[in-house]
């Protein structure tokens, strides 16, 4: 494994920069953050075969999966476990458009990760509280050694809307307008199909990771990025949340990063 990552060539940022305790990248464009996610997600599992991952959905992480996908080659997954951020609430679990079918499509396809070793939240779990705890006892148990996530143009992580409390754990929530609209290329463009409410893991329980890496691309995040970087800790932009935590790391595309540097 180590030997295979070393043969690849290295890309490198075109600038990084620290803010406080988190540490920005920036490169060219989507396809390399995405490319340079990838091989940060393989160097954890060479560092930790047994690595715990909370991992992210959305348009930003297609490419990392695609890579991560292509390049595992011999890696051995079977030690990884896996726990996704969030989940729609109140449709299908075989559903098309939710999380489930997401992974399932973009990663869990296209990797042998023991079934038993990916956790899930049920979209259509009968009593969602009883689906909050019993995912958060078990994300806790596992210990989560490194998140990864994308932010919303409002500042949010996981479906942690703005004004979400920093104490919060694995909840049912109801899902902002603007997020609905980013969500609805899943749901064949039909806002009206993307579902109202969800289930996230929280933001306290977010920043339990030993590691957090978060992904951005594309102008519309700068606003967000900026806030998260620069700007008050509060619930009003839930990203700036990730400035408490002692190691953070941030890939960028240049547009995104455009106002940071
Ligand atoms: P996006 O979503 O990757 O689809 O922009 C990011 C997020 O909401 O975390």
């Amino acid at each position: 494994m180590a030997a295979e990552l070393m043969e690849m060539e290295e890309i490198r940022p075109l600038a990084t920069k620290q803010v406080g305790s988190i540490r920005l990248e920036v490169f060219e464009d989507e396809q390399t953050v995405g490319e340079a996610a990838a091989r940060f997600l393989l160097a954890q599992i060479a560092e930790k075969p047994h690595s715990v991952f909370l991992l992210p959905t959305g348009r930003t992480p297609l490419i990392m999966y695609t890579r991560l996908a292509e390049k595992v080659g011999s890696v051995d997954l079977s030690g990884v476990q896996t726990f996704n951020l969030d989940e729609f609430y109140g449709i299908p679990s075989d559903h098309s458009g939710n999380y489930r079918s997401y992974m399932q499509r973009e990663l869990f396809s296209r990797v042998t990760i023991p079934a038993a070793n990916i956790h899930l939240l049920n979209s259509a779990a009968p009593d969602a509280l009883a689906e909050c705890q019993h995912y958060e006892n078990q994300l806790t148990a596992a210990g989560v050694d490194l998140a990864v996530l994308g932010i919303g143009t409002n500042g949010h992580i996981g479906f942690n809307e703005p004004g979400s409390s920093f104490q919060s754990r694995t909840r049912p929530v109801t899902i902002r307008p603007e997020t609905r609209q980013a969500n609805k290329f899943l749901f064949n463009d039909r806002l009206d199909a993307v579902p109202e409410t969800a289930i996230t893991v929280g933001i306290a329980s977010i920043l339990q990771a030993r590691r957090i890496l978060l992904l951005a691309t594309g102008s519309g995040k700068q606003q967000a990025l900026a806030g998260m970087l620069y700007g008050q800790v509060t619930e009003v932009l839930p990203a700036s949340a990730l400035q408490t935590h002692a190691d953070v790391v941030v890939f960028t595309d240049k547009a995104a990063a455009e106002t940071v540097l």
